[in-house]
């Protein structure tokens, strides 16, 4: 392949339209000494990189960010050199030196540069964090967050994914305080004055995005059940929560190890809960930082959810270590091979180790959903998509690198086979150890262990936006399939529906799966054996929609002895999207959620009330009689089944059965059954009484949102005994619960104050999206967000800087409630003349979603309305 390299006026090369560093230096390694100081906010740092000096140059340039550089020198060949000019430029975040002898080519040489910089409080780069201690106390911390583009902030530094060094980190501090690299610890020197030097060991080669390091009042648990030690580290009088954690990742390191074939390299593994943190967690290579809620667990106060959800964190940095860490994706555009990847690693080993929790039936309903939902708008990328400045590459940590990435990896996976996958995966980290990758090489390694074509029919899926609705026309026992772009907008043009998808059909009859069908052509036809039962795309392990006639889905509909679990859900969720998109009625997807009563699969309920609350969640600002109409029709499905359940959590029930309780509670309660209502109240009451366990964890969110949708005056008082919560919580997670479940109260003084603690300094700005969201349920609510918008704008983007990915998220929370064109307009008219820069894909996709509700309702409130009335769940005859 050619390369272009431009060099461009100030010094930046132009490769591939990306902004990267120029080519005629390569770091080996850095040595960095660091002293952050707590009280003032600041630190102090020196570094000597160790360069190759590839190309005859005059000129080093270096990324940096923010730091203030106070001195640089090269030496080389025993002599010292100092730059006779230096030029920084703020657009591309690099400091150019230019010397007046030429550095010969093959010349090793060291520059070394003392700068200092600020401990910021924006989650990126060296960072503060802060905590209450248990004397009530504010203390700080220092901590590291470089992905992607963040290590600049650190240290000046080739800061791209392609440039692996190997580090020798040294921090100075307090010589009580706990100081935390990458690395195990080399040596500790007091320095006398009550600080001391903690140097660590030489790290192995990686890139600079993996640098951590940190500094704080930490305590520990560990796990020593692994070949290396394994700490989790909180702090004070948190510790004990980590222990699930530790045991967790140190079966998980074990079984990784086996899995790929390839030692864990580093001499130990630390986890670190963190409590300012813009991500869930990264997984910098032997010291990966969390999310307080995402890595402590305390089994009395916290729900099955919560451990699900610690239990994917833990497994998905983990599998970094190998896929990231030790291999790494060329550039940004690949960042799909380290999340897709990390993201379907995680779910095989939950599978592994939680048998019980049948992962890949909730795959269908979180991950694969998540996917083809936001793949589904004109507004989507491929999951290769080019990406150039700092501000794009944050944008692409989403549900397309992650959702559809893992499942596209699924889909080849089932076809190959999960034995011959993995053997394609250990050939790719063994051949590309320490070195970097792009997805064509993945493509080659699977080829390699299958024998079959893996890039011929993979590329399309990663280079090409959307994937296709296969419509299926019967003729007697011949199957005619078509193919054609989805949009959930339904408006695909000619010029948008060229590509031609390879599938996998995944053709289930009564004899079986054939899962070598596949075809890669507009049309196609096949047999079947028997006409009185097919499904298309089995198990639904195929990224693609599927139109039956509207016969045959109400056959299927009532095949569910004949279906997995995965395919009832698939059928749902394929019928869902079809109905938004105008391909089928929402008339006939309503005929097929009703058909679904007497089901008895948790994950298959849950799908249900997806279908329920995305048909509420495009129908909101229609008239409140059709609103109550589908409440109606919820509460008709899930009452019958928490009447049954019951929300009485045993200590009998299987986990899946806690789940199917606290999904029928609250649906039921949501939807304004009495029993439940009561019920919720009364738990309420005794929790605010001081029973503290009066509300089983698995149901205190929905508790939470009953009362404050339900109590007096929509929730007046309840919500300050919501907030209450939130402030005296036990845990992270429980004052977590609580502030997310505010925004469900009606009450316009409610509103105000959900709106004002999410800005006025009450809560961190890692949790801003919290008491936010739940105001999307109601139409006041989401009208109030939008104004709040507006007017805190400049407030929001100051919090939440366009470099981090937060600010594309609220953007979505704070304006993807609304169903009409006329809301569009407003909502591009106030961003007319802003900068978009960090979140113009979030934006675009938040319009595209409210397009496609507001031409969905147009399309089917009539049909919907006739529906209602033909079930007598139109409230006026059955309230
Ligand atoms: N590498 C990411 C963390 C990250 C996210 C860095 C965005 C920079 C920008 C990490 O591995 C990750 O994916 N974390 C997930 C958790 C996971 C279970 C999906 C997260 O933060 O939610
Ligand atoms: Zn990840």
């Amino acid at each position: 392949m050619c390369r272009r390299h431009d060099l461009d006026a100030s010094g930046s090369t132009i490769n591939q339209g990306r902004e990267v560093l120029p080519d005629n230096v390569k770091p080996t390694n850095y040595a960095l000494e660091l002293e952050p100081d707590l009280e003032k906010f600041t630190f102090e740092g020196t570094v000597a990189i160790a360069l190759d000096v590839v190309k005859d140059s005059t000129t080093v340039a270096v990324n940096d960010v923010d730091i203030e550089i106070q001195s640089a020198k090269l030496e080389y060949n025993g002599q010292e050199y100092t730059p006779v000019n230096v030029e920084h430029t703020d657009d591309i975040q690099t400091t150019t030196w230019t010397f007046k002898d030429v550095i010969p080519a093959g010349t090793t040489a060291t520059l070394t540069i003392k700068y200092t910089g600020i401990l910021n409080n924006n989650m990126a780069g060296f960072y503060r964090s802060s905590y209450k201690d248990q004397d009530g106390s504010t203390k700080y911390m220092a901590t590291t967050q470089m992905e992607p583009t963040d290590a600049r902030r650190a240290l000046p530094c080739f800061d791209q994914p392609d440039l692996k060094a190997t580090w020798e980190v040294t921090l100075v501090a307090d010589e009580k305080l706990t100081c935390l690299s990458n690395m195990d610890v080399k040596d500790t020197k007091s320095l006398g004055n009550g600080k001391k030097s903690v140097s660590f060991n030489k790290s192995p080669k990686m890139s600079t995005y993996l640098l951590a390091f940190i500094v704080g009042d930490f305590k520990y648990v560990e796990n020593n059940d692994f070949r290396v030690p394994i700490r989790v580290y909180a702090t004070p009088g948190n510790e004990h929560q980590g222990q699930f954690s530790a045991d967790l990742a140190a079966k998980t390191l074990k079984f990784y190890e086996e899995t790929f074939g390839s030692e864990y390299p580093l001499p130990k593994m630390d986890m670190v809960a963190i409590p300012d943190f813009s991500a869930g967690a990264m997984e910098n290579w032997g010291l990966v930082t969390y999310r307080v809620v995402d890595l402590l667990y305390d089994e009395k106060t916290a729900s099955l959810d919560r451990k699900q959800r610690i239990a994917e964190v833990v497994q998905h940095e983990l599998a970094h270590q190998w896929f990231g860490n030790l291999v790494t994706m060329d550039f940004w555009e690949g960042l799909w091979l380290n999340e897709g990847f990390a993201t379907w690693m995680s779910w095989y080993s939950s599978n592994v180790f939680y048998p019980q929790w049948k992962v890949w039936e909730s795959y269908v309903t979180d991950s694969y959903a998540g996917a083809l939902s936001l793949d589904g708008l004109r507004s989507s990328h491929p999951i290769e998509v080019p990406v150039k400045k700092v501000s794009e590459i944050n944008q692409i940590f989403d549900s397309i690198s992650y959702l559809k990435g893992s499942s596209i990896l699924r889909m080849i996976s089932v076809y190959l086979g999960e034995d011959v996958f993995l053997e394609g995966i250990r050939r790719y980290l063994k051949k590309h150890a320490y070195g970097n990758t792009h997805t064509g090489d993945l493509w080659a390694a699977l080829s390699d262990a299958s024998g079959k074509d893996v890039e011929k029919d993979m590329a399309t899926w990663t280079k090409k936006t959307g994937y296709p609705v296969i419509t299926v026309k019967e003729n007697g026992n011949e199957l005619h399939l078509t193919q054609n772009r989805y949009l959930r907008t339904a408006d695909v043009k000619p010029e948008e529906d060229e590509t031609l998808w390879p599938i996998f059909i995944g053709l289930r009859t009564k004899d079986g799966v054939d899962s070598k069908l596949t075809f890669n052509t507009r049309e196609t036809t096949i047999k079947v054996p028997d006409t009185d039962f097919f499904k298309l795309n089995a198990d639904q392990t195929g990224v693609y929609r599927t139109l039956y006639s509207p016969e045959r889905l109400a056959t299927l509909g009532k095949e569910s002895k004949l279906l997995t679990v995965q395919d009832r859900a698939g059928l749902l969720g394929d019928a869902g999207a079809l109905a938004t998109s105008g391909y089928q009625k929402t008339s006939g997807l309503l005929d097929l959620l009703a058909g679904f009563k007497d089901e008895t699969e948790y994950i298959v309920w849950s799908e249900i009330a997806a279908r329920i609350g995305n048909i509420k969640a495009a129908w909101l600002f229609e008239p409140k009689d059709q609103n109550e109409g589908l409440k109606n029709f919820q509460r008709d499905l899930f009452s019958p089944l928490a009447h049954k359940v019951g929300w009485e959590f045993k200590s009998t029930d299987d986990d899946i059965l806690q789940q199917l309780k606290a999904l029928a509670f609250s649906q039921a309660g949501y939807s304004g059954d009495e029993k439940v209502v009561a019920a919720a109240k009364e738990m309420f009451k005794k929790f605010v009484e001081g029973e503290l366990d009066a509300i089983n964890p698995n149901i205190r969110g929905p508790v939470y949102n009953i009362v404050l949708q339900y109590g007096e005056n929509n929730g007046e008082k309840e919500w300050d005994q919501v907030f209450d919560a939130y402030k005296n919580g036990r845990t992270s997670d429980e004052r977590n619960v609580a502030l997310r479940c505010l925004g469900r109260s009606e009450n316009p003084a409610n509103i105000k104050k959900s709106l004002e603690i999410a800005i006025n300094g009450e809560v961190k700005e890692q949790d801003i999206y919290q008491p936010i969201g739940g105001l999307r349920s109601h139409v006041a609510g989401t009208e109030a967000l939008w104004e709040w918008t507006q007017q805190n704008w400049d407030l929001l983007v100051k919090k939440l800087p366009p470099g981090l990915s937060m600010l594309g998220s609220i953007v979505v929370t704070c304006t993807g409630g609304f169903t009409s064109d006329k809301a569009i307009e407003d909502i591009n008219e106030f961003f007319k003349n802003k900068s978009l820069t960090g979140f113009d894909m979030s934006l675009a996709q938040s319009l595209d979603g409210i397009r496609a509700k507001a031409s969905w309702v147009k399309r089917d409130a009539e049909d919907v309305k006739a529906w209602l009335k033909k079930n007598k769940y139109y409230s006026a005859e059955k309230l």
